[in-house]
């Protein structure tokens, strides 16, 4: 069945609960619904925007065109003596996803718990969390491509992922519609407890290892250091941490005591949020836009913001970080669609 409305409310369909309206939305049921909706897209020239919970974006006012939401739901495995093979629609909730696969005795997702949106998403950014990221339990993925609507399978070398990064998230106009994404799991729990928060955690549950545990774990921090967008509107971290070189990451390691910096090639990662924090924005606010009081990653909808508020707040924040310590702060959320003209 597909499902087709005209100026679509999108308000609940983005967890910053932002206002915003699609001209046209469609939610598929089918990949062959979504290699016609692709197809009609084509002759009539409609732009095609994808989008799965909202999690992860910031609307602006209309989008213009057709907002496909693929609705996939499917979960099957295939064992293969100690790998396993998790092939998942679109539209499965992610968390739901890992806890099938912790109940299952499919281990490597563990660590990725609680993380809000769609299966299909994940490959945009590359999710990632408490030391695990995606790219490192992906085996490929089938998506309808918007150019011809056919059907396309791509493996890890043709997704490009980097730190919440993909080719998917460098591209301006939507060129796939993913609709099946492919794990590599394991039958074997290998436990990654080394970011410490997960380990004190761990610690203070007590008990024997095991995947639920740490997912479980996982899940506490999260709950204690996010907001959760039911209650508070918000899209998790909205920058990136950003890469510098190691002689900024000196001087700047002079000015901010104890500052950490992961290498990553011959530069350093390092924390925005301690960035952000240093420059005085914790619990600030602007109208409708505010930064979260516990983690200064996380900008929230305090009520009434549109998408350009956000992200007008967020380029003052970015400018001030920039004039400070001299580090360029980027997006993580996609932004879509356009504004209402002034007046
Ligand atoms: P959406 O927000 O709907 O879409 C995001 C982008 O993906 C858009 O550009 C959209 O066009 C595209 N897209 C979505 N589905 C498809 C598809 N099927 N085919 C093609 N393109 C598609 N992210 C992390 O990496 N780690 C975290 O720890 C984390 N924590 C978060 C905590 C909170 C409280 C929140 C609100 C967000 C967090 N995020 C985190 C971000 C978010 O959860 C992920 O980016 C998630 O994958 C987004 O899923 P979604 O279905 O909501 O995607
Ligand atoms: N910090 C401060 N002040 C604060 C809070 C934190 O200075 O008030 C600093 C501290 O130095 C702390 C550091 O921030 O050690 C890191 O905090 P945290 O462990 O929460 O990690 P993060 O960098 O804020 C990243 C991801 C999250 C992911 C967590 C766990 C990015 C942009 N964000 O957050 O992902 O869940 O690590 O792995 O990489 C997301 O992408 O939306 C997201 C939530």
């Amino acid at each position: 069945v597909i499902t087709v409305a005209r100026d679509a409310d999108l308000q609940r369909s983005n967890t910053l609960a932002l206002p915003s309206r699609a001209d046209r939305l469609v939610i598929a049921r089918q990949v062959d619904e979504i290699r016609e909706v692709v197809s009609l897209c084509g002759e009539r020239g409609w732009r095609i925007e994808v989008l799965g919970e909202g999690s992860n974006v910031v609307l602006r006012d209309r989008l213009p065109g057709c907002v496909v939401r693929p609705d996939l739901r499917w979960v099957h495995a295939e064992e293969q003596g100690e790998r396993v093979y998790v092939h998942a629609g679109a539209g499965v909730h992610w968390h739901e996803l890992v806890r099938w696969c912790i109940g299952l005795g499919f281990f490597g997702l563990e660590n990725l718990a609680l993380i809000p949106g769609t299966v299909g998403a994940a490959p945009i950014q590359n999710i990632g969390a408490y030391g695990v990221e995606m790219e490192s339990r992906f085996d490929h993925l089938l998506a309808v491509s918007t150019r011809d609507a056919r059907l396309e399978r791509l493996g890890r070398d043709a997704c490009g992922f980097g730190y919440r990064d993909s080719v998917f998230k460098r591209d301006g106009e939507a060129r796939f519609v993913i609709v099946e994404v492919t794990f590599l799991l394991s039958r074997t729990f290998r436990p990654v407890t080394d970011y410490p928060d997960v380990r004190e955690e761990l610690a203070r549950l007590g008990g024997p290892l095991s995947a639920a545990r740490v997912a479980d774990a996982v899940i506490r921090v999260r709950r204690r250091k996010l907001p959760d967008p039911r209650h508070v509107p918000n899209a998790g971290s909205f920058f990136k941490n950003p890469t510098v070189t190691e002689a900024r990451f000196r001087a700047l390691s002079a000015r901010l005591p104890g500052l950490q910096g992961f290498p990553v090639g011959d530069g350093r990662k390092i924390s925005a949020a301690r960035l952000i924090d240093a420059c005085g924005w914790k619990g600030r606010r602007a109208g409708g836009v505010g930064v979260w009081w516990r983690q200064p990653l996380v900008l929230v909808n305090l009520g009434g913001a549109r998408g350009q508020d956000v992200l007008a707040f967020a380029e003052a924040i970015a400018d001030d970080v920039g004039d400070r310590f001299g580090v360029e702060l980027e997006h993580e959320p996609r932004i879509l669609g356009e504004d209402h003209a002034a007046g």
